[in-house]
């Protein structure tokens, strides 16, 4: 089933002039970039973003690092587009992600861990919500 999901290139690979490297990975897994828009995250925007992270240890940590530099926010669609994306980011740990992910090739570190995916299509929806309109989307 064709779904959309929501990315973000985080601020340690448009750091290191990654963003067309990531975007390579994801197009060449069949993603379609959809929307596209490189900001710099308010201290909101990435407090809400997390909320459901906020008792985490991480927490102030993880906002931090999302205002420290510019990130690319995208809506990626295709075919089973959630799912995919999950599979071509890997595991969130960079040390355990598999051979080709976006992940295993660029991150840093489980905190700066290079890119976000959203982890079901109702998250989905609602992080695209927090980032773009129906006109931003061209499908
Ligand atoms: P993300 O998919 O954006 O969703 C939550 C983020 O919290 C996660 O990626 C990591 O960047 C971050 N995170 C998860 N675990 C840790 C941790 N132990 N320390 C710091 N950041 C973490």
């Amino acid at each position: 089933m064709t779904e959309r999901t929501f990315s973000i290139i985080k601020p340690d690979a448009t750091r290191r002039n990654l963003t067309g490297k990531v975007n390579a990975v994801i197009e060449d897994a069949g993603l379609r970039i959809v929307a596209q828009r490189r900001i710099q995250m308010t201290e909101a925007q990435a407090k809400k973003f997390y909320e459901v992270h906020a008792e985490r240890p991480f927490y102030g940590e993880l906002v931090e690092f999302m205002t420290s530099a510019p990130v690319v926010v995208q809506v990626l669609e295709g075919d089973n587009a959630v799912a995919r994306y999950r599979e071509v980011m890997g595991a969130t740990n960079p040390a355990q992600a598999a051979d080709g992910t976006i992940r295993k090739l660029y991150a840093e570190s489980v905190g700066e861990n290079s890119v976000h995916g959203s982890d079901s299509l109702e998250n989905a929806k609602i992080e695209i919500a927090q980032f773009f309109t129906d006109a931003d989307i061209v499908g």
